[in-house]
């Protein structure tokens, strides 16, 4: 089975050279190089025999059926595309080793059918928005989000359209979700697992998430001649309020805020800032929490804005509650960890996932594989060969568990 964890690595390693930055890896949706890593998955699908096609988001779909089939679906997959500067595991690994799964599936003679899914959109970098791929899976794709714009000012819509797919046809990506059940592997992101020794852990649930865009808007002036007191600057501002942010978080249990994102207007070193505009992202396992402390910072930059005589706008990008994972599959999951001679962990998930998504409209569980350095969304993102083999091993147990349970739903009276 070693080879096959090397393969594994391999892949992931393979398709980090597809990227819009040569020596970095950054995959925004629906960019050329997600082309070459749909050429790639769609060799390896077809390899293990699935039917292949991409729907309108993007998403890449391999559906593998075995010749006696129950009417259950297993679903499994994670993303494809990344941060800016991102690792080589984040999202890819789980599509790689849910293909390996299918391998195993193919081993074992499993009676369902398995569908993998490359979700084409995770991140949110170039809309702002994040789970583009997952929200259509599961039906759940707002329309109006087809018009939001990148910093280019190219639109959901037409990005869609420039790879060649009709937006029209977003509705068609949905699944119906009756009997089907969703399985992602990922990375854990964290330092939990390495400081644990340990290489797996059962994901309980997923954090909350608020995503929002803000603005401060002051007035752009001559750097050299206007005096300080009669000054409306944007990012002076701005700053101030991104203390208050880390202060804040810092001093609720539990909450993590952080602004990732500022551009400034109009950016240069001889003007007073006049606009600068923002994100915030606001995490708890507690949706109360993460909503009361989303609106007390909102308010807050309103207070800063106020006081030194500028204008202040902000908009919800996202609000996606809390979720937990499916205690049956889950059970599964934990169960076949131990089969396979790992001692069991279970774990909340701080980073967003498809995952997340998926449990609105299906059984969901998630396995995480140890992130050495507890480092991700950065190039050092690394896995280690003896997890990627805990997961096949963890792979091969929980099918044998999932089969095992789809013979007695067949064979019991309906
Ligand atoms: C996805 O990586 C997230 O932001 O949690
Ligand atoms: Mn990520
Ligand atoms: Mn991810």
């Amino acid at each position: 089975m070693t080879d096959r964890a090397r393969h594994v690595i391999a892949s992931c390693r393979h398709i980090a050279a597809m990227t819009e930055e040569p020596g970095r890896i950054s995959r925004r949706f629906l960019t050329p190089p997600v082309r070459e890593v749909h050429s790639y998955l769609r060799q390896s699908m077809a390899d293990l025999g699935m039917d292949v096609c991409v729907d309108a988001v993007g998403n890449l779909r391999g559906l593998w059926k075995p010749a006696h089939r129950g009417r259950r679906r297993l679903m499994m997959g994670s993303h494809i595309d990344t941060v800016p500067d991102a690792g080589a595991f984040d999202g890819v690994l789980g599509v790689i080793l849910a293909l390996e799964w299918v391998r195993l599936a193919q081993e074992i003679a499993f009676p369902t059918a398995i569908e993998v899914i490359a979700f084409s959109e995770e991140e949110g970098v170039r809309f702002g928005v994040p789970f583009i791929g997952s929200r259509a899976v599961a039906g759940r794709l707002d329309p109006s989000l087809l018009r939001l714009k990148d910093a280019e000012g190219v639109s959901v819509d037409e990005a869609i359209r420039q790879f060649g797919l009709d937006p029209m046809k977003v509705p068609e990506a949905a699944i119906e979700p009756e009997d089907a059940a969703f399985v992602e592997i990922h990375i854990e992101q964290g330092p939990v697992l390495e400081a644990e020794n340990r290489s797996v852990a059962v994901v309980t649930g997923i954090v909350g998430q608020t995503r929002l865009s803000l603005e401060f808007i002051g007035h752009a002036n001559h750097a050299g001649t206007t005096p300080m007191h009669l000054r409306c600057d944007a990012l002076a501002a701005t700053a101030e309020w991104i203390a208050v942010v880390e202060a804040f978080a810092r001093r609720t249990d539990g909450l993590v805020a952080t602004v990732g994102k500022i551009t400034v207007e109009p950016n240069a070193g001889n003007v007073i800032p006049g606009r600068v505009r923002v994100s915030l992202d606001v995490r708890h396992i507690r949706d109360s929490e993460r909503n009361s402390a989303a609106d007390e910072l909102i308010s807050k930059a309103g207070a800063i804005a106020e006081r030194r005589g500028l204008t202040f706008e902000y908009s919800r990008l996202m609000n996606e509650p809390a979720v937990s994972m499916d205690e049956q599959l889950t059970a599964y999951l934990a169960e076949a960890v131990e089969a396979a001679g790992y001692p069991l962990k279970e774990m909340p998930s701080g980073a967003g996932h498809d995952a997340m998504v998926m449990a609105m409209r299906m059984p969901t569980a998630m396995l995480f594989l140890r992130s050495p350095g507890g480092v991700s969304h950065h190039p050092d993102e690394n896995v280690l060969e003896e997890d990627v083999e805990a997961a096949l091993q963890v792979g091969r147990r929980f099918l044998e568990r999932f089969a095992a349970d789809q013979a007695r739903t067949n064979s019991s009276p309906r």
